[in-house]
């Protein structure tokens, strides 16, 4: 029984691969997927919750680096960076060189991963 969604799942891949306009649509998707394995762990993507590990990341691109109600380090608090797919991709590429002293560490090395993970974070407003 299982298999019926896994394949309807696929059917709908198979439709967004041939329709050319949802090229962002499947970066996010890639994105969505990344975000679940690699950032879910630690940070909520949700209007409204509470980020106890690390900051909401629901609206972060277009915002103010450390600017949630979360408990930032000074470092990023005071980075005075904005998040746009520009920063972002820095910091996600080396997150303690844009920003030395804080205290997310996670990076995505691969480029294509890194355009997708911020695809998808566009998504979250
Ligand atoms: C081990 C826990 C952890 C994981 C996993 C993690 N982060 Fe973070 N992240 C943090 C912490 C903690 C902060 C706050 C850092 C600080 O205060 O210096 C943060 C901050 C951020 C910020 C800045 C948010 C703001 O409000 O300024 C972004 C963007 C971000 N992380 C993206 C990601 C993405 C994308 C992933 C997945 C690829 C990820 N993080 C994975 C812990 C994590």
């Amino acid at each position: 029984m299982r298999r019926i969604p896994l394949f309807v799942s696929a059917l709908v891949g198979l439709a967004a691969a041939v329709t050319a306009p949802v090229a962002h649509a499947q970066n996010a998707a890639a994105g969505a997927a990344m975000f679940k394995q690699q950032c879910q762990m630690c940070h909520v993507n949700t209007a409204g919750a509470k980020g106890f590990a690390a900051p909401n990341l629901w609206g972060v691109v277009g915002r103010q680096a450390g600017s949630t109600a979360f408990a930032y380090s000074t470092a990023l608090k005071n980075s005075g960076k904005t998040w746009d797919p520009k920063t972002l991709d820095t910091f996600l590429t080396a997150p303690g060189k844009l920003v030395p002293g804080t205290r997310m560490v996670v990076a995505i090395p691969d480029a294509k991963k890194r355009a997708d993970v911020i695809a998808y974070l566009k998504t979250l407003h």
